[in-house]
């Protein structure tokens, strides 16, 4: 097999699990805006329990305690914009603020310490919460995405999945394309070329991504497309152009968009994990398109085949033996070449190879 001789060294000094400390200077999805209400909901991020609600037009996250005696606030009772502690009725207003004891009597000064801890930011990118539950790393973005925000595209959520997985490893498996033949021959791998095509990876624009951590890999093939009924019409060639633009927004954000060059069609996956805990990952996903005219059922049956190729795919993720993403890094140790997790890299591996290579750069920014 042939190794890539630019590439990174094949020995990790770091193994990215899914509550590294680097991550907590990162955005991640904890939630699709339309399941936020007033009411509260509790989310896991990183290892940390949340609290998720609504209050006027914002969306309010803080950490899922109660400074009194540490209650779970997604047990808590909605008032006047804020929360209500199940266990004594501490008012939290909807910064944060306790605003009430009831314990004491009315005059009495409420501590400046009672108050909800905030996590670090809270935005809202085509329909999903993102948190960073520290201050956010410089040249870390939220991901991009010029789909979301066309209107001549519809959207379809795939159902949030649940999974036992590393999510540096689930962002590895959704850039790498030569494992359709074998895991996808049940959907559409079946006819997929076994050899890797030459991706074009970039670090900067051409692609999208905004920030230091993100790339692009971009491919144009050739290839048989039987469903396009012009094909049958004599319209169009069988033979027609494909473009592949993966994207990539680190930490785990990550989107495909398919262009159709003949059919004039495009079709975009967006893939964004929430690292929950060492061992869980939730998967936000949604697939945006232009060419369905509005049709509904054919947006379901599209999303109902994504669906079943991504169970496919966590079929393999979730019976990975280590849920840590391997990193380049400085001081690998000597003899580390049969460290358990050591990886061989290929030409085929060129977009993993860059994940590994931006993620360990983040890892040593957040350490400096
Ligand atoms: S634990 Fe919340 S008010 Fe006491
Ligand atoms: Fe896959």
């Amino acid at each position: 097999m042939d190794t890539v001789k630019a590439s990174i060294k094949s020995v990790p000094s770091i193994n990215l699990n899914n509550t590294h400390m680097a991550l907590r200077r990162c955005w991640h999805p904890v939630a699709r805006c339309g399941d936020i209400s007033e009411l509260p909901m509790g989310v896991l991020l990183l290892g940390e329990n949340l609290v998720v609600f609504r209050s006027g037009d914002r969306v309010r996250v803080f950490y899922d305690r109660c400074a009194h005696r540490g209650y779970p606030m997604h047990k808590a009772s909605v008032e006047a914009g804020g929360l209500r502690c199940a266990y004594h009725g501490w008012l939290y207003s909807p910064s944060g603020a306790c605003t009430e004891i009831p314990a004491l009597p009315g005059d009495t000064a409420i501590p400046s310490r009672a108050r909800l801890r905030q996590v670090g930011g809270v935005e809202e990118r085509f329909g999903l919460v993102f948190v960073c539950l520290d201050e956010p790393l410089p040249g870390v973005t939220l991901p991009v995405l010029p789909e979301a925000s066309d209107a001549t595209f519809m959207a379809g959520d795939l159902p949030v999945l649940r999974t036992r997985s590393c999510a540096g490893l689930l962002a590895d498996n959704f850039l790498d394309t030569a494992h359709f033949p074998f895991v996808h021959a049940g959907t559409f791998g079946a006819g997929e070329d076994k050899v890797v095509g030459s991706f074009d990876v970039r670090r900067s624009p051409g692609g999208t991504p905004a920030g230091e951590f993100a790339f692009s890999a971009s491919y144009e093939h050739l290839f048989a497309n039987r469903e396009d009924p012009a094909v049958a019409k004599g319209e169009r060639p069988l033979n027609q152009t494909r473009r592949l633009l993966y994207r990539y927004v680190a930490p785990f954000h990550l989107s495909l968009r398919i262009d159709y060059v003949e059919a004039e069609g495009t079709n975009t996956i967006g893939f964004f994990v929430c690292p929950e805990t060492d061992e869980y990952c939730r998967i936000f996903s949604t697939i945006w398109r232009n060419d369905l005219a509005g049709d509904e059922a054919r947006m379901r049956q599209a999303v109902d085949f994504e669906l079943e190729v991504l169970k496919e795919d966590l079929l393999i993720q979730e019976s990975m033996a280590t849920l840590v993403l391997p990193l380049p890094g400085p001081g690998n140790p000597p003899g580390a070449a049969r460290h358990p997790a050591a990886e061989i890299h290929t030409r085929a591996d060129r977009t993993t190879v860059e994940l590994r290579r931006v993620l360990g750069e983040l890892v040593a920014r957040s350490a400096d």
